[in-house]
């Protein structure tokens, strides 16, 4: 299996290198626009090889995406990240032209490959892409629901003192302050939640979670890149071994949650195939009312890509 990872910035490198070190795939190729980089990090993932024992070959490529041909994944990472001071959707102009591109570029050499988006404004790059490629909807999706999801199950795992391992949660929504986390459907070695943490303690949490990448973004300056390498990366492996995983992914709705043509985070099954099923959850109505605010929001945003491609 070969994957592509585009940009070879924070985020990109840290996917390319779990990739490898776990050797999910056979090959990966990491291109980036800045000469010299993805070559440079491609190189330094290949020589921890012999020290860390793997097999999984690493390349790198300044914007020759013949090198490309074939991927069956390809992560897009490439983009401006958040500065401190700056929204996600600050950034949504600068990083559609790169989307776009990069998508139209992707797609020349591998028109079968399932795309994952992670540059933000998450949920309308990943509009952007599903939009330049002409895909079916479910190889052209999003990833921000395994980070924010596991932001959550980390800060849980603090509060009660237990393995991050015992913890499973769901949330929904768009990649940013109105995602909405759901207590309901989260469960902590089988028993829900709400019987282990004290309901002001839970709260304090979801809202914490909300800004988990705003958390991040204050303490370096700049957004955070191992949980979300190491996030894209469980995906591309959810795809690449065929795992049938039960995750939270970015994908264009059609209907489902009684939401048409919007992108937003769901649980999904991921396979071979990309997103295979959306699930829907029944939702009550304190939860209704919060993805309806996160559908509005992300509306909002895409109506300003749709006004960018008007020009
Ligand atoms: P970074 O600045 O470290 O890396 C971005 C890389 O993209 C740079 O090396 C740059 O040269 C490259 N690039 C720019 N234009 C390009 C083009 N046309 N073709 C190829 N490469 C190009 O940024 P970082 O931290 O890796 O973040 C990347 C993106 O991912 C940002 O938009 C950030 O906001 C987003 N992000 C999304 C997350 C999510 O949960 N979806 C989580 C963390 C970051
Ligand atoms: C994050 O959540 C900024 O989207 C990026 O870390």
């Amino acid at each position: 299996m070969k994957v592509t990872v585009v940009g070879a910035g924070n985020v990109g490198a840290t996917c390319a290198d779990v990739l490898a070190y776990r050797e999910i795939v056979n090959e990966v190729v990491l291109v980036d626009i800045k000469e010299g980089v993805a070559e440079g990090k491609a190189l330094d993932i290949w020589q921890k090889a012999p020290i860390t024992q793997y097999d999984t070959k690493t390349i790198g490529s300044t914007n020759d995406y013949s090198k490309t041909a074939n991927s069956d994944v390809v992560v897009i990472t490439s983009g401006l990240p958040r500065k401190p001071g700056m929204t996600r959707d600050d950034l949504i102009s600068t990083n559609a032209g790169i989307v776009k591109t990069v998508t139209e570029n992707v797609i020349k050499y591998s028109p079968e490959a399932i795309i994952i988006v992670v540059s933000n404004p998450l949920d309308v790059m990943t509009y952007c892409a599903h939009l330049t490629s002409g895909k079916s909807r479910n190889k052209v999706i999003g990833m921000a629901g395994v980070l924010d999801t596991a932001r959550y199950r980390a800060f849980l795992a603090d509060e009660i003192g237990c393995s991050v391992k015992e913890i499973q949660g769901m949330l929904l929504g768009g990649h940013g302050d109105t995602m909405v986390p759901l207590p309901r459907y989260t469960t902590v070695g089988g028993i829900p939640v709400t019987e282990l943490v004290a309901k002001d303690k839970l709260d304090a949490i979801i809202e914490r979670t909300k800004n988990g990448g705003g958390e991040l973004v204050k303490l370096m300056g700049t957004s955070a890149w191992y949980a979300p390498g190491a996030a894209a990366a469980q995906m591309v492996e959810a795809i690449v071994k065929d795992q049938k995983k039960i995750i939270p992914v970015c994908i264009k709705l059609e209907g489902e949650y009684g939401i048409d043509d919007c992108y937003l985070g769901v649980p999904v099954i991921i396979g071979k195939n990309g997103v295979e099923k959306v699930i829907e959850l029944q939702l009550n109505a304190d939860e209704k009312a919060l993805l309806e605010t996160s559908r509005k929001h992300v509306k909002d945003v895409m109506a300003v890509l749709d006004q960018i491609n008007a020009k």
